[in-house]
């Protein structure tokens, strides 16, 4: 096993910078098709908003460690009443878990194991989240400014988008007349 030597990484709580970074990725709006419950919604918003960024991803990745980190910067906004969300997902190593740290912004992290249980935990600034190993996961930007938070996660877990693209999370988190509502996920099955 090689030697590793301790790295200091600068991480900006509010534009979500990290320090060196090793990687990093947008998501549009164009590439999460099929991810929100409004198909039409979706489209119109591509349309009128000209496939606004939703989420960036930028990580540090130590060549031969076995964790890694990074942080996601999720822009407020909403598809029809549904707020930008990430696409969600499993770890493809069911073993692995994984722990989100909010560093600005206010947000709902959703949580559901295969047997059916969901969970919501809220993010906001100084909370962190544990996500246990074979829990899918996906944030939620539910406030009006960006959410930023920091993620740790081993080399090793992977992503697993097929179900949930497949058929979506069992509930839908969306903005009823102002206030942030969790409902049933009609589509679901
Ligand atoms: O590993 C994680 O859980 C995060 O880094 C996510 O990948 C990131 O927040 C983007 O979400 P998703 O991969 O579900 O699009
Ligand atoms: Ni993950």
């Amino acid at each position: 096993m090689s030697e590793l030597n301790p790295t200091q990484v600068s991480i900006n709580s509010d534009t979500g910078a990290v320090s060196p970074e090793t990687g990093r990725y947008i998501k549009h709006l164009s590439e999460l098709e099929g991810i929100y419950f409004d198909g039409e919604a979706w489209a119109r918003t591509l349309r009128e908003e000209s496939d606004p960024v939703v989420y960036e991803v930028v990580e540090f990745k130590k060549q031969g460690s076995d964790l890694f980190f990074g942080t996601t910067t999720m822009q407020p906004g909403k598809v029809g009443d549904e707020y930008y969300m990430t696409r969600g997902h499993f770890h493809e190593d069911r073993t692995k878990s994984e722990v989100y740290c909010t560093l600005s912004g206010r947000g709902l992290l959703l949580l559901e194991n295969r047997q059916g249980q969901c969970e919501t935990v809220e993010m906001r600034e100084g909370t962190c989240a544990f996500i246990p190993p074979d829990w899918a996961h996906r944030s939620i930007n539910c406030g009006s400014e960006p959410l930023v938070f920091s993620w740790f996660c081993s080399v090793e877990a992977g992503h697993d988008y097929g179900q949930i693209l497949k058929q979506g999370m069992r509930k839908l988190c969306l903005d009823r007349d102002g206030e942030v509502e969790m409902v049933d996920n009609p589509n679901f099955n």
